[in-house]
């Protein structure tokens, strides 16, 4: 386990860590600890080549090092190497899968099953690609906690649903899904399901081949590689059938004036232009370092921590917690009477950071009865001693201090 004392030594491996301000905007995006942008900075002062297309040596070698990062990811996740697409992030998946998949199989009369928890990412493409093909949007029954459970899963289930969309964790309010088991009841439907991972993937030990989920998308920058890069996880089986939505320089192995075109075999196939090489190469010493510091060791320390932080929340008179269960690392709180923002506006002025309002996902208001909400999220990184003063700090925050800062 680890322990009080180690975190502080791990600590001093993030620069944007210290001792006078408390980020807990972890679910937004993480810290990057020193060898992460090492590996980007190295990049650009010692072999900033192209992939992919260079045949000389130095790009050939750079080559190796985003294929090597490639299998780095896959093993994560326990997947194949030729499963992993590099995005630019779960955005980009998310809108890839919906296109590429629902354009290809949906048709009039199909159903998306999906949540009013979801992040705008995991709803919107899935409007868009409804509106083309004539398919429908439905949404599983969520309990006053925004939670989803398998058994209201199994009841908004049906032959015409086509395809699932779920986070296997929510983002506002940290939910998480028993994907396992609604990938289990999905297929005995003959659906596919497609899982947003952007905050599970870098909060829990994800066995794809063990969820059986079809795709799996997620983000770098929320498990301390940098920004612009992600991934899509598909099973083989579905990207060697399926048509690439984005054409480009790089998918394809030829094509010709008449429009004919064959493709290459995946994943490449689903990779066009130029990746954001540096990005990768920080994302693959940000699992090396995860690795390093045994990951699930780590992640028993921020449930610790969470639920110390859950617990010590519920003891204050002036909050409202809106996810009193959460085993993630999000707590979801208002300050009774207190537009969230101002608190938020307000906790910047104590060097505490945390994010407010919807959080990218407007459907939730009505299941919470909230109409915005402060996210507190913490990582690895965080300590027991950071939550404390936390606590503390909300606990005196009041109307007149918030107000105050506007005057
Ligand atoms: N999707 C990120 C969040 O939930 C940015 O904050």
């Amino acid at each position: 386990m680890f322990d009080r004392q180690k975190i502080n030594q791990t600590r001093k491996d993030f620069p944007m860590l210290n001792d006078r301000e408390i980020y807990f905007d972890n679910a937004a995006t993480t810290f990057k600890p020193h060898v992460v942008i090492d590996a980007v900075l190295e990049y650009y002062n010692n072999y900033s080549y192209n992939v992919g297309r260079g045949d000389y040596l130095k790009a050939y070698s750079v080559e190796q090092k985003v294929e090597e990062v490639r299998s780095l990811i896959a093993d994560f996740i326990n997947a194949d190497k030729n499963e992993v697409i590099f995005t630019s992030g779960a955005t980009e998946s998310l809108n890839t899968i919906a296109f590429s998949y629902g354009l290809q199989y949906l048709k009039a009369g199909d159903v998306i099953l999906t949540s009013l928890a979801e992040h705008a990412s995991n709803i919107l493409p899935w409007f868009k690609v409804a509106e083309l093909v004539g398919a429908s949007i439905e949404y599983v029954e969520l309990d006053q906690y925004g939670d989803l459970s398998l058994e209201n899963f199994k009841a908004a289930m049906h032959d015409k649903v086509k395809v699932v969309s779920l986070a296997a964790m929510t983002n506002v309010l940290g939910n998480v899904l028993p994907i396992k088991e609604i990938a289990k009841v999905t297929h005995d439907y003959g659906a596919i399901i497609v899982c947003d991972g952007a905050q599970s993937v870098a909060h829990n030990l994800v066995d794809v081949k063990d969820l059986d989920v079809d795709f799996l998308a997620f983000s770098g920058h929320k498990m301390l590689a940098p920004t612009g890069v992600g991934v899509i996880y598909a099973k083989y089986s579905i990207l060697d059938k399926l048509q690439p939505f984005f054409q480009g320089g790089g998918s394809n192995s030829r094509y010709t004036q008449d429009g004919s075109l064959s493709y290459k075999k995946p994943p490449y196939k689903f990779e066009n232009g130029t990746p954001p090489i540096e990005a990768i190469l920080g994302f693959g010493a940000a699992i090396k370092y995860l690795n390093e510091q045994d990951f699930a060791k780590l992640i028993a320390y921020e449930q610790d921590l969470v639920n110390y932080f859950i617990e010590e929340m519920s003891k204050l008179d002036n909050v409202e917690i809106y996810n009193p269960n959460s085993t993630s690392g999000i707590v979801a709180f208002n300050i009774k009477g207190i537009f969230s923002q101002d608190v938020s506006t307000y906790l910047d002025t104590q060097g505490i950071q945390v994010r407010s309002g919807h959080h990218c996902s407007k459907l939730l208001n009505n299941v919470i009865k909230a109409n915005d909400t402060v996210r507190a999220s913490v990582y690895f990184y965080n300590t027991f001693e950071e939550v404390d003063r936390f606590v503390e700090v909300v606990s005196q925050t009041t109307l007149e201090k918030t107000i105050n800062i506007f005057v």
